[in-house]
């Protein structure tokens, strides 16, 4: 087994662990302040009649918020197939389920047809290839593309490294192979203007910064 797929496992085993109560305190408490605010981006910039690609979904709610706001169908892929497993459930709970699809896939390394939006919630920092990630959202977006990643910048900066270090020293004493990832916010938005995308608007939460880049020039995908 190659070490990526190793890496990929663990991350997958994590989020199964994870699923359940994930899914229970979305419906306990609703969207987390950050993915309000991104889902408030999505609104502002027209979400009605729109498609919407989720990459690294978890348990899918917030692909069946965007559906709510007016969206006309979403996909959501993650590593995690008890995180699918609950979206799915969720999807039918929530009688949505004949707009919305979930499947098992590597967002690094998976392709789609053509979005126009594609999310990526607090994706990046669990993932250790940004680069493949970034490049598969960029060529399924047509249109726009949001991510949420930790408040790695200004006065922040210095807690988010110890606190991500801190996180990494516990999953290492528990000898698994998952890592909190700060990829720096300069090479992010470099890879994004390269693939033909500029940034629309920021904001930041707690511990969160909020992204949304649009399209302004070529290298959309294929429609399907
Ligand atoms: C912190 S959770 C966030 C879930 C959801 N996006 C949200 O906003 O609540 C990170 C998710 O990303 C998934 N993930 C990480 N790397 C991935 C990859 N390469 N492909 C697909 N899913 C991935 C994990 O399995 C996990 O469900």
């Amino acid at each position: 087994m190659t070490s990526d797929s190793v890496q990929t496992r663990e991350i997958a085993e994590t989020f199964d662990d994870l699923a359940h109560d994930r899914c229970c305190k979305y419906k306990s408490k609703g969207l987390t302040a950050s993915t309000e605010v991104l889902l408030g981006f999505l609104t502002e910039n027209g979400l009605v009649g729109k498609t919407v690609l989720d990459l690294g979904c978890g348990t899918g709610f917030f692909a069946l918020e965007t559906l709510r706001e007016g969206a006309s169908s979403i996909k959501g892929v993650d590593l995690s197939s008890a995180a699918i497993h609950e979206a799915n459930e969720f999807a039918k709970e929530s009688g949505l389920q004949d707009r919305a699809r979930f499947e098992v896939a590597n967002a690094a390394s998976s392709q789609h047809v053509s979005f126009d939006i594609v999310v990526m919630g607090k994706v990046l920092c669990c993932y250790p290839d940004a680069d493949s990630l970034l490049k598969t959202a960029s060529a399924s977006s047509n249109g726009i593309l949001g991510f949420v990643v930790p408040r790695d910048e200004g006065l922040m900066k210095p807690l988010m490294r110890v606190g991500t270090g801190l996180i990494n020293l516990v999953e290492r004493l528990r000898k698994t192979g998952f890592r909190l990832y700060l990829h720096p916010l300069r090479s992010l938005d470099r890879l994004l203007v390269d693939n033909g995308f500029q940034q629309s608007n920021k904001a930041r939460s707690r511990f969160w910064l909020v992204f949304l880049y649009k399209r302004t020039g070529p290298g959309a995908a294929v429609q399907g």
